[in-house]
């Protein structure tokens, strides 16, 4: 057994570790400072070592899995990116449900080429779908997994397409994404990768994110992972009714009849998001009347609605 498995969220003094592993002291002591340099949340005080309450750690999390989602469950202290250890094992054969989680991210990845700052204390993993789903349904897979992130967590909304937003200190800040990568073979979704970042702790975070301690000081981490998983299994099978997804969507959008500006591939759209189709596609109304779709890209929410209606 290696340490970060022997340790338990009870302070275990060194002595005893050091029993238990048939490893000196000093040993001990080492292996916790490797741990912990490479990104672990082992902590280790007079009173011995620990991993922090509420760490995602094997240990924690996998007598607490309900789904199908979490199986298998590979932890990591550092990755450069969930996403792409994910694809590896994926490549590889791996099924539905793995999951690849880092506690911290070293080139995170969000929509759009953009980073995605992972500093420790957050919640980053990556899990692999292989949905039997016509191809045509793929850009509801992102939305889908909005509405779990959301209902898992509790508060907050979904600027479209799926960015959690919450109310914070006179604006909206970002909770957590999704990142959704799918390898594509003719006709067919060969397998998806669903790249989910939560904002937790406030420390490292660029200015718009904001972290759930805020709402829900002591939050698990742990708990929090499996309660996500779950919501993302419900509301990935919800798919299979794309007009029934879709209404349960909208009640959960903070776009919808907002000014928005949708910068995507085409011309950027000024308007009121007016609609979601079951395609998964935003309806904005312009200025002139027209009713434009935006496929792809983001949309900025908007003070006024005169700024966009002129
Ligand atoms: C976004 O809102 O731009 C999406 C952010 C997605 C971030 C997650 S963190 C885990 C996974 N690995 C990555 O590199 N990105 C996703």
């Amino acid at each position: 057994m290696d340490l970060l498995a022997a340790l338990t969220e009870e302070w275990t003094p060194g002595p005893e570790l050091a029993r238990r592993l048939g490893k000196s002291r000093q040993a001990v002591a080492k292996e916790a400072a490797r741990l912990a340099e490479a990104g672990f949340p082992v902590e280790v005080s007079k009173r011995g070592y620990r991993v922090a309450p509420g760490a995602p750690v094997p240990g924690n999390v996998l007598p607490k899995l309900k789904g199908r989602f979490g199986r298998p469950y590979r932890y990591h202290g550092t990755l450069t990116s969930t996403q792409d250890a994910l694809r590896s094992l994926a490549e590889a054969g791996a099924p539905e449900g793995t999951v690849v989680l880092a506690e911290r991210q070293t080139a995170g990845r969000g929509r759009r080429g953009r980073r995605w700052e992972s500093p420790g204390g957050g919640l980053y993993f990556s899990l692999l779908l292989r949905p039997a789903l016509p191809l045509d349904r793929l850009p509801l897979l992102p939305l889908a997994a909005g509405v779990g992130l959301v209902r898992a967590v509790g508060v907050g909304g979904l600027k479209w397409p799926n960015d959690l937003l919450a109310f914070v200190d006179g604006s909206f800040k970002k909770l957590g994404g999704v990142l959704l990568e799918a390898e594509v073979l003719g006709e067919e979704i060969h397998y998806a990768l669903l790249g989910v970042g939560l904002n937790v702790a406030e420390e490292g975070l660029p200015e718009e994110g904001a972290g759930l301690l805020r709402f829900f000081p002591g939050v698990r981490r742990d708990e929090l992972l499996v309660r996500v998983l779950v919501a993302l299994e419900h509301a990935l099978a919800e798919l299979a009714d794309p007009e029934a997804f879709v209404r349960t969507y909208k009640l959960h959008s903070l776009t919808l009849f907002r000014p928005v500006y949708a910068r995507w591939v085409g011309e950027p759209i000024a308007g009121v998001a007016v609609d979601v189709e079951p395609t998964g596609a935003l309806v904005v109304r312009t200025r002139r009347g027209r009713r434009k779709r935006v496929t792809a890209g983001e949309v900025a929410l908007v003070g006024r609605v005169s700024e966009v209606m002129g």
